[in-house]
């Protein structure tokens, strides 16, 4: 059996990030299950179905009809200095729905704000759960023949997955748990950093930002803080399978480490 190693925590807590670094740095595959999640919630929103309260059997399905694809880029690096990559290289990843490219669409803010409601439903998670496993065993196969820093990867592969309970639920069996938190004004201070320097490549934004001094078309600090914490807050009192820590898992908080340290210290641990 390959090597799996299951990050999970809340939004914005640099697991995206880190999962990819400690995969290219290991020579894994990389998924990102909350992306299939944000996929969900835009057909959802393309097929005007945002009232899921009462169950959704179509937008069901759209996700059982729908192909995802999580395409893992390690040859396609960005390395931005920025508050959350450091200057470790994090690799390139595309989301491709019904071989669309999705990969912006399913970051904006009304996406955002519909996710943890359409990942709530327990029917929707049954759906994304079977596209997730499959697409976990299928970059694990991919991840044996990548080329990484020291040479080809060695056989057998891995794959690091990210989410909030690839831990406790999807690989309950996961070889590496680890459960990364920040505290949650570093988290809405690195997400609108990360909005900031994507937005806004050439022109660095005015620090420290207030709802007072950030241009009317970029969330402020205090929006970005307030949507995470609502979805937090979901995500933690859901019925089907809410955000946890696995019994198993190690807790990492990086509120104050660097980002090589968190990514050499989840390296570390899977080579142990
Ligand atoms: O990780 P990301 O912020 O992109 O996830 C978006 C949303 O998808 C989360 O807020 C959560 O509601 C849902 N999700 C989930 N289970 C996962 C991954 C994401 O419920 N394993």
């Amino acid at each position: 059996r390959d090597f799996t190693i299951a990050i999970d925590g809340p939004a914005a807590s640099g697991k995206s990030s880190t999962a990819r670094a400690v995969a290219l740095e290991l020579g894994f595959g990389y998924i990102d299950s909350g992306s299939i999640y944000r996929c969900a919630t835009l057909l959802a929103l393309r097929h005007d179905i945002t009232d899921i309260s009462a169950g959704a059997p179509d937008l069901i399905d759209l996700i059982n009809k729908a192909s995802v694809d999580i395409k893992f880029q390690p040859q396609s690096t960005r390395s931005a200095p920025n508050l959350i990559t450091g200057r470790l290289p994090v690799p390139d990843v595309r989301i491709l729905l019904n071989d669309e490219d999705v990969s912006e669409e399913i970051r904006k803010p009304d996406v955002n704000r519909l996710v943890a409601k359409v990942a709530s439903d327990g029917g929707v998670r049954s759906a994304v759960l079977g596209i997730q496993r499959a697409l976990a065993r299928a970059a694990e196969t991919r991840s044996k023949s990548v080329v990484g820093k020291e040479g080809v990867s060695s056989v057998p592969g891995g794959v690091v997955m990210d989410g909030r309970d690839i831990g406790t639920t999807i690989f309950p069996n996961a070889e590496l748990k680890i459960y990364l938190d920040a505290s949650a004004m570093a988290r809405a201070i690195r997400r609108w950093d990360e909005m900031n320097s994507s937005l806004k490549r050439a022109k660095p934004p005015a620090v420290p930002a207030t709802a007072e001094n950030t241009p009317a078309e970029y969330p402020s600090v205090e929006d970005i803080a307030r949507e995470l914490e609502e979805r937090d807050y979901a995500d933690i009192n859901r019925q089907h399978s809410p955000l946890r820590i696995a019994k198993d898992a190690i807790v990492i908080d990086n509120t104050s480490m660097t980002f090589e340290q968190q990514v050499y210290s989840i390296a570390d641990l899977a080579r142990d």
